[in-house]
């Protein structure tokens, strides 16, 4: 059979009455990677698996929280969405938005999105405002728009955006057999943490599963208000997906580190750059930025870790590379120009005589 996407793949488990208010762009499925490259510089007898999630419609792990919330919200008769984000939970809104003929309004924090997401929501027909602040800024007018006007708030405060992210854990023990004995994720306004959490935990409790994995989420350092303690006034990184200072989901993301035994940690801006050009240059796995997050928390903890042969890690990479160019050029050498004469590409190459 077809891959059905999340809603109907799991249909039994998530929100949604009727089928015919399903609205899907058949997101979900996305391959789990075998890294050996990122597992060498972890311990013998580990196994490094990568979940890409830039693989999912818009390029982000947001369409399966967008397809439950979007299709729990025609079921309810709403016609309009709106979020706010930091890109591609606006992106995803938007497209899920185009498919089910409602209205998306998305709020954004003005000049701090990449162009890839921005594109996306402008593409889909979104009305997009630029916030004169940053996304805790938008979050906070958006929950309260959504209060008071006909609009269904489609940010991950709405439980059913939980519901359907929940679903990449059981994708994760479907194709490993069991569960992983870590699973590495960045963290942002933190509700994927809570929905692996929640999805780990689930089937747990249904014997589906023996153990759940320690959950290993990591902020930037310049936006890590849970490592810190209190919240970021103006948080900073140059993985704009994760400026966040204030997350909705912060205590959640509490209860999924301590109940699994977890840790939330960060890593700086360079320490995320490394992570991310490795993944790209030995992998051959584009994420955008603030994906690396997790890969860098991998690669920061793994001396302190009490590793045993055959322990199994999961890093969910959250979005794709090609959201965020701009950043992937402003990393990377510059491209030689050269003359278009055989001996000078010759000599660019390295084959010069
Ligand atoms: N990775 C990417 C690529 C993201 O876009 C986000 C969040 C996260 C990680 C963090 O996930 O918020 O569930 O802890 N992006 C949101 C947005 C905030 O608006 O697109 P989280």
């Amino acid at each position: 059979m077809p891959w059905p996407g999340v809603v109907r793949a799991f249909f039994d488990r998530l929100p949604i009455e009727n089928d015919r208010n399903v609205v899907t762009l058949l997101e979900g499925n996305t391959p789990l990677v075998e890294t050996p490259a990122v597992a060498a510089r972890v311990g013998t007898g580990v196994r490094v698996f990568c979940k890409l999630e830039g693989l999912n419609p818009t390029g982000s792990f947001k369409d399966r929280g967008m397809t439950a919330a979007v299709s729990a919200a025609k079921e309810e008769g709403s016609t309009a969405v709106i979020c706010a984000s930091t890109g591609n939970t606006s992106a995803s809104a938007a497209a899920y938005a185009a498919k089910a003929g409602m209205r998306c309004y998305v709020l954004i924090p003005d000049g701090k999105i990449a162009l890839g997401k921005l594109s996306q929501a402008m593409m889909h027909g979104a009305t997009v405002l630029q916030v004169e602040g940053n996304f805790d800024d938008a979050l906070r007018l958006v929950v309260d728009i959504s209060g008071t006007h006909p609009v269904t708030l489609v940010n991950s405060v709405n439980p059913n955006r939980i519901q359907g992210q929940k679903t990449a854990a059981f994708e994760v023990c479907e194709d490993l057999g069991r569960a992983p004995d870590y699973h590495f994720l960045p963290v942002g306004n933190a509700g994927n943490i809570t929905a692996y959490w929640l999805g780990y935990t689930e089937w747990r409790e249904e014997g589906r599963i023996q153990n759940a994995p320690r959950m290993m989420g990591f902020q930037a350092a310049g936006a890590a208000p849970i490592v810190r303690g209190y919240p970021v006034e103006n948080p900073e990184t140059i993985a704009t997906a994760i400026r966040i200072g204030c997350p909705a989901s912060w205590k959640s993301a509490e209860a999924a580190r301590d109940e699994s035994g977890g840790t939330i940690g960060m890593v700086s801006d360079d320490e995320l750059v490394e992570a991310y050009r490795y993944l790209a240059a030995k992998e051959g796995i584009f994420c955008e930025p603030a994906s690396a997050a997790g890969v860098a928390g991998l690669f920061k903890t793994a001396p302190s870790l009490d590793w045993k042969e055959g322990d199994t890690v999961v890093c969910t990479l959250t979005g794709h590379g090609l959201k965020d160019p701009d950043r992937a050029i402003a990393v990377s050498p510059q491209p030689a120009k050269v003359s278009a004469e055989m001996s000078a590409v010759l000599a660019a190459m390295g084959f010069a005589s």
